[in-house]
């Protein structure tokens, strides 16, 4: 069935499947690739990373962005990532590019392509302007209209300020995903290291603020949220550190821009195997206890845990979380079990 003689509400529905999709896919792993580096973007396609992202916007230089166009193009075309979720990055709608990006990408690339990544994001209308214009694109493509997501960026307060608005100003909406150089320099916060805390701000974590605002947005509208990169690529530890902080929050996962930071970015972001071995215990014997077998018990003691059914809901978090990073319980969990 080709799209023009199917009803638009079954186009409609399709793309709110497809969107459904693209917002349960693991992202624990977010890799930032410059879109001017043809040598980059080849060993970006065999990271093991959840999404890779084609950056057309702060990593290329001005003289560089128009070609960097037709290498993104390239590389979407002829595929091959590892990742799983494959993004560009456009240019903001404060210079000149943005709809020239969107032209030239969705329009010769659009098919190869899930998400594309809007960064500096400071109101609704920016996602709405998107929106459209992708629109436009994908009919003169011959693509499905609504099949493009949108990753908004956080990158200034006003974002911040506006950040409900802009989670719900499109069905396409994946995630908000949180720049922390941008932002930090639009706040005037007194440091120029990435990911860090600033210096005089101790104990106690500079960015809590901002972080719990973008995950409780992105909680409250069904979106995942990703934190921004950390840039001394060479601390491992450093990012580890920075990571297993969002991490505890509840972020779905990080910006990685090094082969060095994949590994321990899946990994920090995936639960431990023990907490994914509990959670399934939680839920296993839950299960059981709230049945008309089990005795319909709304509270049970697992250990010497007591759970009920917010305990279920924790523990559904976890599992799913470890069965998008293809967990499976391990002998010791099932033993215990
Ligand atoms: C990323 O875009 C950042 O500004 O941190
Ligand atoms: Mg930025």
């Amino acid at each position: 069935m080709t799209d023009h003689i199917r009803s638009s509400s079954s186009v409609a529905d399709d793309a709110a499947t497809r969107i459904a999709d693209l917002r349960s896919r693991p992202r624990r792993t977010v890799l930032a690739v410059p879109g001017s580096s043809v040598k980059m973007i080849a060993k970006a396609k065999g990271l093991p990373v959840d999404e890779a992202f084609l950056d057309l916007e702060d990593a290329v230089a001005g003289p560089a962005k128009i070609e960097a166009r037709s290498n993104v193009v390239d590389a979407l075309v002829s595929g091959g990532f590892t990742a799983q979720t494959v993004v560009v990055r456009v240019n903001a709608w404060n210079t000149e590019y943005t709809v020239g990006d969107v032209t030239e990408v969705v329009g010769r690339a659009g098919a190869h392509l899930d998400a594309l990544l809007l960064p500096k994001v400071r109101s609704a209308s920016e996602v709405v302007a998107l929106d459209l214009v992708l629109s436009q694109v994908e009919k003169s493509a011959g693509l499905p209209v609504g099949y493009i997501g949108i990753e908004p960026q956080i990158e200034d307060a006003l974002g911040l300020t506006n950040i409900n608005e802009i989670a719900t100003a499109s069905p396409r909406v994946l995630t908000l995903v949180f720049g922390p150089a941008d932002f930090m320099a639009s706040i005037g916060m007194r440091t120029l290291t990435v990911g860090e805390q600033p210096d005089g701000y101790a104990p106690g974590d500079a960015y809590h603020h901002v972080l719990m605002s973008i995950l409780v947005a992105a909680r409250a509208h069904g979106l995942q949220a990703i934190d921004g990169p950390f840039l001394k690529v060479r601390d491992e530890e450093g990012f580890r550190r920075a990571a297993a902080r969002t991490a505890a929050l509840g972020f779905d996962g990080k910006w990685v821009l090094h082969p060095a930071q994949v590994d321990a970015g899946n990994e920090v972001f995936s639960p431990r195997q023990e907490e994914f071995d509990k959670a399934e215990g939680i839920l296993a014997t839950y299960a059981h206890s709230t049945s008309v077998e089990g005795g319909a018990r709304g509270a049970v003691m697992f250990g010497d845990e007591m759970l009920d059914e917010a305990s279920r809901k924790m523990a559904l978090v976890v599992s799913a979380r470890g069965r998008a990073a293809g967990m499976t319980v391990s002998s010791q969990g099932s033993a215990d079990a």
